[in-house]
């Protein structure tokens, strides 16, 4: 049977107080909209609509954006929710089968719950069936009204919905509330639409008075209660927002641990949908995997460590860093405090250590850039090791310029790359060295200046400070641990003195 979704984003979401639609905002790294529309893809419905109202422009560039095949159609004026499903099918080639209707706003509906709603009106052959849920606090929702059940221990027939606004003392103690998720007859749905009004205490079409329309017409209206009321819940507000959100990332995490992934505290560990985790890797406490990170097997991120759209190979160590666009290699190891922004690739085995950020910049297989540097915008080979406290000096002012780095060189610490630079196979560079011209293969590269020793120069100028007491009463610390050297006191034989 045809199967065409039509889902429901026209509302102002007021109650967030943002100035983004609502449908936009998100939890698990995805829009409340992409969640929806991901859940109503997986059917393979033959038509997706999803009918766009406030910040019409900005929803519809991002449903392009997540889902090129859904369509939007837009409803110039919210008039309700039953005059947006008039709209859609306005715009719609057909309506036969099944129409799936949901809000735009309800992001854990799974797709095994929407698929079980339209195969329970399938096999019903009702004009609408509707997806339930027991709650502990229905305020605000759409109360079921069912009729008097046969026997005591079944449910009673549909025969309605009643709006928060509109029911009863009686009705609004009812628990079991319509999710705004329905599946109907699509070739009924037009004649149950067409007679409604909106003569309510919202001046709105309600869509929920197509149940009763149905019952009037003598047409089989069923329900299907799901287990679950959080896959219903809508976010209204942004303490929804949150809860959903938590709500989400433990069940994303429950799903890791039983697929094999150690999560040593799931309360802090927030796991994005897309996220993609491999057997026997291990997320320490404090960490955050985002967009489209992946974890290889065997790999330890965390703890304290926030990735975007990182790779992270087959047994390599991610420690307090904060990462984005990189690709970290196999056995390779990362931090603690390091910093890698787009484009790092590290080679298998290599190594960005302590107080390290990196951008743009490809490191050979057991390359090392243990401490205290920057290297932007560059090229290393394999097997080399950049000294500690360098800096790739990639921007002149006005545009950046990149370093070559050869395989297996040793750069000496304090090294500064002023790019555009090449340091060839094998090269050394000493301690301190401004690397302005290209160092050949197997060369040493060193410009530091002469040393000039002012002798005496802090007993004559800074008389009176501890640097100048402790120069003149100098220890020989040949001689560990006491100070003594192996003949005693001072340089002219005196007596040390102790501080
Ligand atoms: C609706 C249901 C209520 C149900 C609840 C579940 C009606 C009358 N009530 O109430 O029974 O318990 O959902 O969450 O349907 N929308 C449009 N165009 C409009 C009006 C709304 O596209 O003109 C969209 C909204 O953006 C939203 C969805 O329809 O995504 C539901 O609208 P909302 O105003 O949130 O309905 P509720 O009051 O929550
Ligand atoms: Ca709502």
């Amino acid at each position: 049977m045809s199967l065409t979704v039509i889902v429901l984003a026209a509302g102002a979401g007021t109650r967030m107080r943002s100035a983004r639609p609502k449908v936009l905002h998100a939890i698990g790294g995805r829009s409340l909209l992409a969640h929806v529309v991901g859940a109503a893809r997986a059917l393979s419905p033959d038509q997706l609509t999803v009918v766009v109202g406030h910040g019409r422009d900005e929803v519809s560039a991002h449903l392009a954006a997540v889902d090129d095949a859904a369509r939007p159609v837009v409803q110039q004026q919210q008039r309700g929710t039953g005059d947006a499903v008039r709209v859609a099918l306005a715009a719609s080639a057909s309506t036969t089968g099944t129409v799936l209707v949901m809000a735009g706003d309800s992001p854990l509906l799974s797709s095994s719950t929407l698929a079980a709603l339209v195969a329970g009106r399938e096999r019903d052959s009702a004009a609408v069936t509707v997806l339930t849920a027991v709650v502990p606090d229905p305020t605000g929702y759409g109360r079921i009204v069912r009729a008097a059940a046969a026997a005591a221990a079944d449910l009673g027939p549909l025969v309605g919905i009643v709006e928060q606004r509109e029911a009863t003392p009686a009705q609004l103690a009812v628990t079991e509330i319509n999710s705004g998720v329905y599946a109907f007859d699509g070739a009924a749905l037009p004649g149950l639409l067409a007679p409604l009004g909106s003569d309510n205490a919202a001046g709105e079409v309600y869509l929920t008075d197509t149940v009763a329309a149905a019952v009037a017409a003598g047409k089989r209206v069923t329900a299907l209660r799901t287990p679950d009321p959080l896959e219903v819940e809508g976010v209204n507000d942004r303490v929804q927002l949150a809860g959903l959100g938590a709500e989400l990332n433990r069940r994303t995490v429950t799903a890791w641990m039983r697929a094999g992934v150690t999560v040593v505290d799931p309360a802090t560990t927030w796991i994005d949908v897309d996220v993609r985790l491999a057997a026997d890797c291990t997320l320490l406490p404090n960490t955050q995997l985002h967009g489209a990170t992946t974890v290889d097997v065997g790999a330890t991120v965390g703890p304290d460590t926030t990735l975007d759209g990182v790779r992270v190979g087959a047994g390599a160590s991610v420690v307090r860093t904060h990462g984005s666009g990189a690709v970290v290699g196999a056995d390779a190891t990362v931090g603690p405090f390091a910093y890698l922004r787009p484009g790092t690739v590290l080679g298998v085995g290599g190594k960005i250590g302590t107080f390290v950020e990196t951008k743009n910049v490809q490191i050979g297989d057991g390359s090392k850039i243990p401490h205290l540097t920057y290297a932007g915008d560059a090229t290393i080979g394999v097997g080399s090791n950049i000294g500690a406290s360098s800096v790739f000096v990639n921007y002149d002012g006005v545009h950046k310029h990149r370093t070559m780095i050869g395989d297996h060189c040793r750069t000496g610490s304090d090294t500064m790359f002023v790019a555009p630079v090449n340091v060839g196979d094998g090269a050394y560079t000493g301690a301190g060295t401004v690397v302005r011209r290209d160092v050949p293969p197997g060369a040493l590269a060193i410009n530091v200046a002469p040393q000039r020793n002012l002798d005496g120069w802090v007993g004559r100028y800074r008389p009176g400070t501890a640097a100048a007491s402790a120069a003149a009463n100098t220890r020989d610390r040949s001689g560990q641990p006491d100070g003594g050297g192996p003949d005693g006191g001072g340089p002219d034989g005196s007596p040390t003195a102790v501080p």
